[in-house]
């Protein structure tokens, strides 16, 4: 079987991760970097691959299989839109886009046109993850009551010399608690409505650097989500789970509670609490850790990518999945700029 050749276009700081992930990632292999920046241009250099400005000369001179869109969030739909034209699968980094209308269009092509679109939520592919969301589904929870969220950390204050990041869209709610909002929906189903409160207390910039959000599940669960760019602390996923070498590891960090009538799991240890006997607030409950598997998040999210394209595996995370992903996420600036709860279309 050969590889499957991949293009990835946008070379920034984000690229190194799928770079990682496409070298341990069966069946897969990154064919150049189209990126304008000579910063792009030396990562490609070290990289050993070959470098074109732009997605278009890179089509023109060397078509790939598939193509990993990680450029400025503005250019997802643009970009992937020339891809599926050309009838190459892509892979498109979240948020799928910057607007909901613009996910659909491209979600919509790339349905009318039969090819491939998947988003790259990678949590969905961390071995963690899949453990949590079959124990969930297997009832070993029982009926879900609630979830529990931690996101909090500190971006380095350079992080803000990006006149972007201190703007409406830059802030944690669409570039991090969208990955939240996406593994809720994974675990716990549709979201059914949102509450949410915004401060920009701490940074003073027009972006929110904190936020507390409400959620009602459809089956009934409700959840909270607490999330800070600006707080000293380590509760947050990314730091926790160890996905990026580029975030430091603490030790023993659990981030994400969800409870359920018959049980509950905190993750990313999974660590996972029973009553062994009598049930109730006066009676032992003990935890014990589910096996935990640890994978790249990032190279399985390749290799599904390929399995995809190969018609073997059918898509973990479409367009349209991903669509209401951002849909959810922009529900919380709503929310907070609104005061009033969104209800979600279901
Ligand atoms: N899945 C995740 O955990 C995760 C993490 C970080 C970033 N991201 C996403 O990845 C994307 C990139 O983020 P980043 O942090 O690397 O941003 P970045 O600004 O560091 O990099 C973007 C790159 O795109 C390049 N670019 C600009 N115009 C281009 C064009 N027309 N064609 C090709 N390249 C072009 C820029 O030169 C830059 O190198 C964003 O959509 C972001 O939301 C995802």
């Amino acid at each position: 079987m050969t590889d499957i050749r991949v293009a990835l276009v946008g070379g920034g700081m984000h690229a190194p991760a799928h770079i990682r992930g496409a070298a341990a990632a069966p069946g897969v292999r990154l064919s150049a970097i189209a990126d304008p920046s000579p910063a792009a241009k030396a990562v490609a250099g070290k990289a050993g691959l070959p470098w074109f400005a732009d997605h278009h000369a890179l089509l023109a001179s060397d078509r790939p299989d598939a193509a990993i869109v990680a450029t400025p969030n503005v250019l997802h739909v643009p970009v992937a839109l020339d891809f599926i034209a050309a009838g190459i699968p892509v892979l498109v980094e979240k948020p799928i886009a910057d607007t909901v209308a613009d996910a659909r269009r491209l979600s919509d092509a790339a349905q009318a046109a039969g090819v491939p679109l998947l988003v790259g939520h990678h949590r969905r592919h961390n071995p963690i993850i899949r453990r949590a969301r079959q124990l969930i589904r297997d009832g070993a929870l029982g009926r879900l009551v609630s979830a529990t969220v931690l996101a909090t950390f500190l971006k380095p204050d350079p992080y803000f010399d990006v006149a972007w990041r201190r703007q409406p869209g830059g802030g944690p709610v669409l570039i991090n608690l969208i990955h939240e909002i996406d593994l809720l929906r994974f675990l716990y189903g549709e979201i059914a409505s949102i509450q949410a409160i915004t401060a920009n207390a701490v940074r003073g910039f027009e972006v929110e650097d904190t936020a507390a959000i409400l959620l009602r599940f459809a089956n009934g669960a409700l959840g909270t989500v607490t999330l800070s760019d600006a707080a000293a602390a380590p509760w947050t996923w990314d730091l926790a789970a160890g996905e990026n070498p580029a975030f430091f590891k603490p030790d023993g960090v659990e981030t994400h509670f969800f409870c359920g009538t018959e049980g509950s799991l905190s993750l990313p240890a999974l660590n996972h609490w029973r009553y062994p006997g009598a049930r109730g607030w006066h009676e032992a409950i003990t935890a014990s850790p589910e096996a935990i598997e640890t994978a790249n998040p990032y190279a399985e999210q390749l290799r599904h990518f390929a399995a995809v394209i190969r018609g073997s595996e059918d898509p973990v995370i479409s367009g349209h999945d991903g669509t209401r992903t951002l849909e959810a996420t922009q529900a919380v600036l709503e929310a907070a700029r609104t005061r009033q709860p969104v209800v979600l279309s279901p």
